[in-house]
C-alpha cells in the first residue's frame, strides 16, 4: 500500500537497518522532522513517529483522534507474501492491543487485575530458580550463547509455569514459539500450530480444573471473557511477553558485559542492573517500533498529513534517542523514558517484567562473574525487522563453574518442577505465588 506522498520513504528491514537503526531514524529526523515516512516491508509504508512530544501526543491521544483498531487499515493491505508477517504482528485481533474505549478498559482489566495477584517475592523465587536451571545447563563448559541458552528460555519457561501448567511443557512452547519467529515459512506455519495447540489444551485444562494461576484467574474475572476471548488474551500476553522479555534481558547483558560503567557493578557494584536495564529501555527498547496506531480523521500531525487508515507507528527507539534533549517534565518512568509505552495503553505488566529481566541478570551475572563477549558489541548480529530490537546471538565465554566447587551452585538448587506442587491446578498452589482475588472476597 502505497502511500501519497511518501516518495523517499525509509528502509525499517534489511540487514542495513538492522545493523544500525539509529542512523536511519538521524536521517530520518534531518530530513522530515518529528514524523518521517518509512518502508516497514517491500511495499507497505507507515508514518513513524520519531520526535518524543509527537510520540507522547499519539500514545496519549491528544485531540481524541488516535485508534488502535488495525481494522480499515488491514481491509486495504493486499495478501502477499510480502505482507504476511506484517499482517500476522498488526492485524486486528479482539484483545487489548487492538481495541479502543470501554471495549479496551476491559480487556485491560482483565490483564491488569490478575498480574497483580502476582506477589513480587514470589515471581522473583520462581524467576531465580528458572535462571539457575538454565545456567546449570551450561555453567561447565565455559561458552554459551545467551540469546538461545537463556533470555528466550526465561520467559516461555516462567510464563507457562505462571499460566498453570507444568514445567515438562516448556519445552514444548519453547520450541512452538521459537518456530513462530523464523522467517522461513514453514517452519513459522508448524510453530503457529503448535502454539495454538499448546492454548488450546491450556484452556481445556483450566476448565476442567481450576488452579491458582494466571490462566484460572482469567478466566474467573468479573469481565466474564468468552472463551475466544480467553485465547486472544493469553495469546497476547504470551506473544507480548516472549519477544520484549528476551530482548530486553539480552540486551542489558550485551550492554553491561561491555560497558566498563556496567561491567565494573559486575564484580564492585558501580551501576546497578536497574540502572542498565533503564538504558537499555530507553536508548535500545526491545519493542523498538511497535506502537500501531491510527488516525480516525484526516489530521495535520507534527508537520504531517495523516489520513483515516493509514498506518502511524510509534518509535520508542528513535522518540527515546532524540538528540535534542528531552524536558524533564515529559519524561515518563524515570530511565526508561517510553520503553514501556505511556497512555491508556502503557504496558500494564512493567513491574513484573523489570523484575523478571533483573532476577534473571542478577543470577547469571552472580554465578558466572567474569562473563565476556566473544566478539566486540559493535559486531553482534541482530534480527532483522521493522518492529524489534532483538539481538540473533550473544556469544559469551567465562570461567567455566565445576559441579564439585564449594558455594550454591546453581545445579544445586531444586529445578522449578520440583518446587511448584506437581499438581499444578491444586489449592496447595495458591500459597506459592498469589494473593486471593479481590472480586472473589
Ligand atoms: C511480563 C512480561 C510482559 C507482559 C505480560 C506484557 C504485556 C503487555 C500487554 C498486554 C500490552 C498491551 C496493553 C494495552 O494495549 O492496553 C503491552 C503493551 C506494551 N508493552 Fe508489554 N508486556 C511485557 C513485557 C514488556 C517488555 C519487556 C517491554 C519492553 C521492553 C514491553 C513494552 C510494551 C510497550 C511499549 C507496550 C505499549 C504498546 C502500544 O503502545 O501499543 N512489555 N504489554
Amino acid at each position: 500500500m502505497t502511500l501519497r506522498y511518501m516518495p523517499d520513504a525509509g528502509r525499517l528491514y534489511g540487514p542495513e537497518y538492522a545493523r544500525d537503526p539509529q542512523a536511519v531514524y538521524a536521517e530520518l529526523r534531518a530530513r522530515h522532522g518529528a514524523v518521517a515516512p518509512v518502508e516497514i516491508a517491500p511495499g507497505v509504508e507507515a508514518h513513524l513517529v520519531i520526535g518524543y512530544r509527537a510520540a507522547l501526543d499519539v500514545l496519549t491521544n491528544a485531540g481524541g483522534f488516535w485508534s488502535k483498531n488495525s481494522g480499515a487499515w488491514q481491509a486495504r493491505l493486499p495478501e502477499t507474501p510480502e505482507t504476511g508477517g506484517v499482517i500476522a504482528m498488526l492485524g486486528y485481533r479482539p484483545n487489548a492491543l487492538f481495541s479502543d474505549g470501554a471495549e479496551h478498559a476491559r480487556y485491560r482489566k482483565v490483564i491488569a487485575d490478575c498480574f497483580q495477584q502476582i506477589q513480587p517475592h514470589k515471581l522473583r523465587q520462581l524467576v531465580t530458580e528458572v535462571s539457575d536451571s538454565l545456567i546449570g545447563r551450561f555453567a561447565t563448559k565455559g561458552e554459551a550463547d545467551l540469546v538461545a541458552d537463556f533470555a528466550r528460555l526465561i520467559p516461555a519457561r516462567v510464563f507457562n509455569l505462571l499460566f498453570g501448567r507444568p514445567d515438562s511443557d516448556s519445552e514444548g512452547l519453547v520450541q512452538a514459539l521459537s518456530d513462530m519467529m523464523e522467517a522461513d515459512g514453514e517452519t513459522g506455519a508448524r510453530g503457529s500450530e503448535a502454539f495454538s495447540r499448546y492454548i488450546g489444551e491450556l484452556i481445556q485444562a483450566k476448565h476442567a480444573q481450576r488452579g491458582d494461576d494466571l490462566t484460572s484467574w482469567f478466566m474467573d474475572h468479573p469481565a466474564m471473557l468468552r472463551t475466544d476471548e480467553l485465547a486472544e488474551t493469553l495469546v497476547l500476553v504470551t506473544a507480548a511477553t516472549y519477544d520484549p522479555m528476551a530482548n530486553l534481558i539480552s540486551n542489558t547483558i550485551s550492554r553491561m558485559v561491555s560497558d566498563d560503567r556496567y561491567y565494573s557493578s559486575l564484580t564492585n557494584g558501580a551501576l546497578s542492573t536497574y540502572d542498565a536495564l533503564m538504558e537499555a529501555l530507553r536508548a535500545e527498547p526491545a519493542m523498538a517500533n511497535y506502537g500501531p496506531y491510527f488516525t480516525l480523521q484526516p489530521v495535520h500531525f507534527h508537520g504531517t498529513w495523516i489520513q483515516p487508515a493509514e498506518l502511524v507507528l510509534v518509535s520508542y527507539a528513535a522518540a527515546n534517542t532524540e538528540p535534542t534533549g528531552i524536558p524533564e517534565e515529559l519524561r515518563s518512568d524515570g530511565g526508561a523514558y517510553l520503553g514501556f509505552g505511556a497512555g491508556s495503553h502503557r504496558c500494564p505488566a512493567s513491574d513484573p517484567a523489570v523484575l523478571i529481566a533483573m532476577t534473571a541478570i542478577e543470577r547469571l551475572t552472580s554465578h558466572l562473574c567474569d562473563l565476556e563477549l566473544t566478539v566486540p558489541r559493535d559486531e553482534l548480529s541482530w534480527r532483522p525487522g521493522p518492529f524489534h530490537r532483538a539481538l540473533a546471538h550473544l556469544p559469551v565465554r567465562f570461567t567455566p563453574i565445576r559441579p564439585d566447587q564449594p558455594g550454591e551452585s546453581p545445579w544445586a538448587m531444586r529445578p522449578p518442577s520440583s518446587s511448584i506442587p506437581s499438581a499444578p491446578t491444586s489449592p496447595a498452589r495458591s500459597a506459592d505465588y498469589a494473593t486471593s482475588a479481590p472480586w472473589s472476597s
